[in-house]
């Protein structure tokens, strides 16, 4: 039977006239929906571990908009908090984790096995997503990238130039390498377990890759990645995965092909042409809209709608922003994004 699901028809490497469209952080607080549900919550991470809620805010962009894939309501830091660090979101600040440093930090981290206790909610949530959404919505499962979510670990916090996650790479490489190595079975375990409660498409998220260069990211972005997606096909041989490493730059040429991933999501300083011409043509490619035409639209946003359409055309393509929509976003601009994509269709 041919394949329904856009989405995964454009993993699967066609190239659609219409291409399939999703939002990252399409279920956030740009949607007064949302904002009212994770009031009802109480807090971000209360919201992350409601089933239940969890499931509405990730249903209300597919409801509102009928984007073609849902993504998970989750958060990459869920792993770290799962291995029994302390995490809080701080209103308008941001994560504040507890921070893994020396040898006796990294040894007192739960077991891999031993993480399922906290994220058993998270797979509850997948598996009412897969009964609840449209048949030809696809379901997005996803995790953090060991390297991006090392950063956090290791700052205790977000932080602009990663700083402190290069600080220790280079002052105790080992405890660096066992601490990326720890976060890597821990989110093959996580992403196998989503996999098992339905998720069809796993993404992993690389947010701050583009700090690693050359040797550093070979070792630090790639070869996690590629040990990622190899260890879980010998469990799912077709799983499809979206791979971002977020401004890579040159790193993204070739980054399919030798990770193994289906899809590569580009960030929005990626000149589109150049992309067509050096990573479409290994196969399907994600983004690559500023996300800041969510906040502005008019003219300008239908501009660039269409020509993004227009020179990813010839591949395989999701459209997508370069990163995250962003809270101030006006949800108009969303549905104008999508009707411009999905005009003369
Ligand atoms: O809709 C979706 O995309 C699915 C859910 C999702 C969230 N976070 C929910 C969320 C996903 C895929 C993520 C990924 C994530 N989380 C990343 C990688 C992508 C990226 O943005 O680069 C990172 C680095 C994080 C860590 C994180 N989570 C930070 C730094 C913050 C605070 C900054 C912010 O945007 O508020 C979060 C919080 C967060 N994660 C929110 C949401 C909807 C906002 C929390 C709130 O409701 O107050």
């Amino acid at each position: 039977m041919a394949e329904s699901k856009k989405l995964l028809r454009a993993l699967s490497g066609e190239t659609q006239a219409v291409p399939p469209v999703w939002m990252m952080r399409q279920a956030g607080r740009y949607l007064p929906e949302y904002r009212a549900t994770r009031a009802q919550a109480g807090d971000f991470l209360s919201l992350c571990y409601n089933p239940d809620l969890a499931t509405e805010v990730t249903m209300q962009p597919i409801r509102r908009y009928g984007f073609d894939a849902a993504i998970l309501f989750a958060d990459i830091l869920l792993v770290p908090h799962a291995l029994g660090v302390d995490l809080t979101f701080v209103q308008g600040e941001g994560p504040r984790l507890s921070t893994v440093t020396t040898e006796a930090d990294l040894a007192a981290l739960k077991s891999t096995q031993e993480i399922h206790d906290t994220l058993a909610p998270v797979y509850q949530t997948v598996v009412n997503l897969s009964e609840s959404l449209p048949k030809d919505v696809a379901l997005i499962g996803f995790a953090g990238a060991p390297w991006t979510v090392a950063t956090y670990m290791i700052a205790g916090q977000g932080t602009p130039d990663q700083a402190p996650a290069h600080a220790l790479k280079d002052e105790n490489r080992v405890l660096f390498q066992q601490l990326l190595l720890k976060i890597t079975d821990a989110t093959i375990e996580y992403l196998h377990t989503q996999i098992m409660a339905g998720a069809e498409v796993v993404m992993l998220f690389d947010s701050w890759a583009g700090s690693l260069k050359g040797a550093d990211f070979a070792a630090y972005s790639l070869a996690p990645t590629r040990h990622i997606i190899s260890t879980l096909r010998k469990l799912h041989p077709d799983i499809p995965v979206i791979a971002f490493p977020r401004q890579g730059g040159e790193g993204v040429v070739g980054f399919a092909n030798a990770t193994g991933a289906n899809c590569i999501a580009l960030d929005y300083s990626v000149d589109a042409q150049w992309a067509v011409e050096n990573v479409q043509r290994d196969g399907c490619v994600m983004g690559n809209l500023d996300p800041a035409h969510m906040v502005t639209g008019g003219q300008a946003l239908i501009d660039e709608v269409r020509r993004i359409r227009e020179v990813f055309s010839g591949g395989p393509h999701i459209f997508n922003l370069g990163h995250g929509i962003t809270p101030d976003a006006d949800p108009d601009n969303v549905q104008l994004m999508i009707d411009t994509l999905r005009e003369n269709a």
